[in-house]
């Protein structure tokens, strides 16, 4: 990953601990409203990929049991990892293109009412995702990827070289010589991979996202709901579809892209359909950034034009996040795909104990302030959830009384110890483990292993336990209950 080059390190803290009186009377431990879902309490524990279903997308044992220890810590919320809306294979990612995935989604959804007491209401991300892929060997590239063209032989001055030709001449060039050679896409495929961009209007497929996507996503929801979950998160953040459409960088000319209204236009439309198929007791919101953090990229004005007009449109809840995008990945080995979060815009969507002056904890904080002080200016109080190294409850309770955010969002923080609500609440507080941010997580996310916690191994076995199939990790946290 990515490191800013100053170097610092710092140290996150357990914060003052309130006791259990305090924590009762607290802002974190208070009731809200969200749409038509009541939250007992403001804390979320935001969508994580564990990497836990199956190659075909179905809940796993691992992934009930990996929501039910997070539902043993009774937060407020727990979204569910990114979840594919659409029937197509997408490896181990949990999905919901279809009806044959309710069963396992609906006993997920049980074992988190059963786990929590009926405490945490359970929602759902949906995610659709473009075609990425490997980056090719470049024999391979050159000999069987590329289609030549008249713009090569031009580029060679060589009009009348055959294709095999083009192409001897193409694997014998210099990194330089290719980039003047080859279409941007073309050197970009070579170097990173082929990616798919919303702006690559020549497919069909992309070009009709506009038309495909409402009903995709509206049938989602809808099995969400068939499936018993609160509501769903809209996935309208970091390197995805809908992410892209809002995304300064968006260019489609068919009244989609470029203008800041042209580039809200699809994500408001799938929010119109989901809304009209879903009940009115479901909730629907989603997760959008704050800022893109790449260059030449959304910034925090274009969010807050995108936060009112979700608010507007009526959304039940709007969740930030930032960065996270391919446009800066680090350039993968032969043989890998681009990782959204090795770039400058990944650190600030996860960033690590290693930091520069402003520090890992809090970057969010400011800009989804502006974004919730904009939608209380346009007149609605729609729920703010803000999540970036937020890991105590002085920093959570901070945040909510400078009106950062309305519910607090903590995703290493709650893997690193799920209870860590629970804990605080009755106070134990002092008892919390404290992410250590070191992003050992996010490096088996990364390379798509079961994500678990390096805290959770410095720990006592009980020697009953799932552990990943080389025995060497906890594949969930150690189990905690209160002191009699
Ligand atoms: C292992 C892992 C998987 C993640 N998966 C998702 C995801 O599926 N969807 C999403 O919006 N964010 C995902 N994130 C980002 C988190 O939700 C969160 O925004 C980020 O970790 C920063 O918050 P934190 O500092 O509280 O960890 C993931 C983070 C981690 C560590
Ligand atoms: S591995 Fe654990 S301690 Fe390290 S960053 Fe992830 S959650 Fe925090």
């Amino acid at each position: 990953m990515w490191r800013p080059p100053q170097r610092i390190q710092f140290k996150a803290s357990a914060g003052r601990v309130p006791s259990a009186a305090e924590a009762r009377t607290s802002r974190l431990f208070s009731p809200i409203e969200i749409g038509p879902a009541a939250l007992a309490q403001r804390t979320w524990v935001p969508a994580m990929v564990p990497w836990r279903a199956t190659e075909e997308g179905y809940v796993t044992e691992e992934v009930i049991e990996w929501y039910e220890r997070f539902a043993r810590g009774m937060p407020g919320a727990i979204v569910v990892e990114a979840t594919g809306i659409r029937d197509v294979p997408s490896g181990p990612l949990l999905r919901i293109g279809h009806d044959r995935f309710l069963p396992g989604l609906a006993r997920l959804v049980e074992t988190v009412r059963r786990a929590s007491v009926g405490r945490t209401r359970l929602f759902i991300q949906l995610i659709d995702f473009l075609a990425i892929r490997r980056r090719p060997d470049p024999d391979k590239f050159f000999d069987r990827f590329l289609a030549v063209t008249k713009q090569h032989r031009a580029a060679l001055g060589e009009p009348r070289l055959s294709d095999a030709e083009v192409r001897a001449r193409l694997r014998a060039m210099s990194g330089d010589e290719l980039a003047r050679v080859l279409t941007p896409s073309e050197f970009e495929a070579l170097q990173f991979g082929y990616r798919e961009r919303v702006s690559d209007l020549q497919h069909a497929h992309i070009r009709n996202l506009p038309q495909v996507l409402p009903d995709l996503f509206a049938a989602a929801a809808l099995r969400a709901e068939q499936a018993g979950f609160d509501g769903v998160e809209l996935h309208y953040a970091h390197a995805y579809t809908m992410a892209s459409f809002l995304s300064r960088t968006n260019t489609r000319d068919d009244g989609y892209g470029g203008s800041a209204e042209g580039r809200v236009r699809l994500p408001l439309e799938v929010f119109a359909e989901v809304r009209r198929r879903v009940g009115k007791d479901f909730a629907v919101g989603c997760r959008f950034l704050a800022d893109e953090c790449i260059e030449g990229g959304s910034v925090v004005d274009d969010a807050i034009y995108f936060g009112v007009a979700f608010a507007r449109a009526g959304m039940d809840f709007l969740s930030t996040s930032r960065g996270g995008k391919f446009d800066d990945a680090k350039q993968p080995a032969v043989g890998a795909a681009a990782y959204p979060y090795t770039g400058r815009s990944g650190y600030e969507c996860m960033p690590q104990f290693i930091s520069d002056a402003r520090g890992p904890f809090g970057r969010n904080a400011e800009p989804t302030a502006a974004i919730r002080k904009a939608i209380r200016d346009a007149g609605s109080l729609v729920p703010v959830v803000c999540t970036g190294g937020i890991h105590n409850f002085e920093m959570a309770e901070d945040y909510l009384a400078r009106g950062v955010c309305d519910i607090v969002g903590a995703a290493r923080q709650s893997l690193a110890d799920p209870d860590w609500f629970r804990k605080t609440l009755l106070g134990f507080g002092d008892t919390v483990r404290v992410c250590e941010y070191t992003n050992y997580c996010e490096g088996l996310d990364q390379k798509h292993k079961p994500v678990t916690c390096q805290l959770w191994d410095k720990l006592a076995s009980s020697g009953v336990e799932r552990r990943t199939p080389d025995g060497k990790r906890r594949l969930t946290a150690p189990a905690w209950s209160p002191p009699d």
